[in-house]
């Protein structure tokens, strides 16, 4: 396997060679959108239209790619975001993720929708653990939640606010993906067609979201996801519940799911302390702009005063550079780590990662930069 990772030369490749491995519904799981998967296409397209300014005769020997979150050093503007159901990609997939974060001194966000407890990740998991939350029904099952979390050392907490209702995503609905896994002939048959993934599914057991049964009890058999999250999350909180979010959350507190300046600026106002501009990879509501055209709106609404992070769409180091160059202060990562995991484990999301790194570090040089500051400004829109 390692020769194979070796031999991949991008993010797409990775993904390739994740699709190979995994059965359909597995894949497409990850792979998948919303609807007509409009929002997960313009997300991609939409970095064609910004063009980086390359810089010529730079002195460039000394380049620096960290830079400061939260008061916590990074060596990279790189997160690896929430994501839930991982242990179905990779067994014990929460841990390869945690693991190939910390390696690279980089956050790791842990998911409500993960399929490890708090104790085993809070182990495998380095300094910066960082954690998301799925607003739950039950507020009391919440404050346990999130007292348990605070307790386990994470300090910055994501609400995620674009699920209320969650996407209808039809591969998933043609697929009839379901945790734990419900099988049917023309499942079986897509499994152990695809015998290794099978083999560790069978040894490790059918995974489960151990911290949704950890916070609100066992979830039922044969549910799909979308069940689960309808049963347990909440669409009944608004912008004034935030005040109670921010009474009984400690650290620090960021909004996932933000797509306009008028959010930021009530994000702001509300007590959130940064946001994450996001449309959740277009998984949720099909027919948004892609995040990287909301960002800069966003992040002269921020004018610094708080983080702006961002994903949705990136694959490579060349588009995390122009979202830095545009003004935010990260990007977060769901599909791109998730391929190299399905790929090769904790090696392929570290290998993920050392791609992202690498790019990163060749386009921020080829623009004449040598830090994150001066990336700054250094891309122009070509179309609107
Ligand atoms: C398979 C998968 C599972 C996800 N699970 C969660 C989750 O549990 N919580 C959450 O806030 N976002 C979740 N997301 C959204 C990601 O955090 C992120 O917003 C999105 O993947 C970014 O788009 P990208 O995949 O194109 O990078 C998930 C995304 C994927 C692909």
């Amino acid at each position: 396997m390692q020769a194979r990772l070796k031999r991949t030369a991008n993010i797409d490749d990775l993904r390739a060679m994740a699709k190979r491995r995994l059965p359909r519904m597995v894949f497409d799981y990850i792979d998948g959108a919303a609807g007509d998967e409009a929002t997960a296409r313009r997300n991609r397209g939409a970095f064609e239209r910004l063009l980086l300014r390359q810089d010529i005769l730079v002195n460039l020997s000394v380049r620096e790619l960290g830079t400061t979150l939260f008061g916590d050093a990074v060596s990279l503007p790189i997160i690896v975001g929430p994501t839930g159901m991982n242990g179905a990609y990779w067994s014990q997939g929460d841990l390869c993720l945690a693991r190939a974060a910390k390696a690279e001194n980089i956050p790791f966000v842990m998911s409500t929708a993960a399929t490890t407890g708090l104790d085993a990740l809070r182990g495998a998991a380095g300094p910066l653990r960082w954690f998301q939350l799925y607003m739950l029904r039950d507020r009391g099952l919440a404050e346990a939640l999130l007292a348990r979390v605070y307790e386990a050392g994470f300090r910055v907490l994501q609400l995620t606010v674009d699920t209320a209702v969650p996407g209808r995503r039809n591969r998933d609905i043609r697929n009839g993906f379901t945790l734990p896994f419900r099988w049917s002939a023309g499942k079986l048959a897509d499994a152990v067609s695809h015998p290794r993934w099978a083999m560790q599914m069978l040894r490790a057991g059918s995974p489960t979201l151990a911290l949704f049964a950890e916070a609100v009890g066992p979830v039922p058999k044969g549910a799909t996801i979308s069940d689960v999250m309808q049963q347990q999350i909440n669409d009944a909180f608004v912008w004034e519940d935030l005040d109670w979010l921010r009474q009984c959350w400690k650290g620090k507190l960021m909004l996932k799911g933000v797509a306009s300046a008028e959010h930021a600026r009530r994000a702001h106002a509300a007590g959130a302390d940064g946001v994450v501009v996001s449309n959740h990879g277009g998984r949720q509501l099909d027919g948004t702009a892609s995040t990287i055209e909301c960002l800069p709106a966003i992040v002269a609404e921020a004018a610094g005063r708080y983080p702006v992070l961002v994903d949705s769409g990136f694959r490579s180091g060349t588009e995390i550079a122009k979202a830095i160059a545009l003004g935010a202060d990260a990007v977060q990562l769901g599909r791109a780590t998730l391929y190299g995991l399905a790929a090769g484990g904790e090696a392929g999301a570290r290998h993920a990662l050392r791609i992202l790194a690498d790019e990163f570090d060749r386009a921020l040089a080829l623009t004449g930069a040598t830090s994150i500051s001066e990336l700054r400004g250094r891309v122009e829109n070509v179309a609107r």
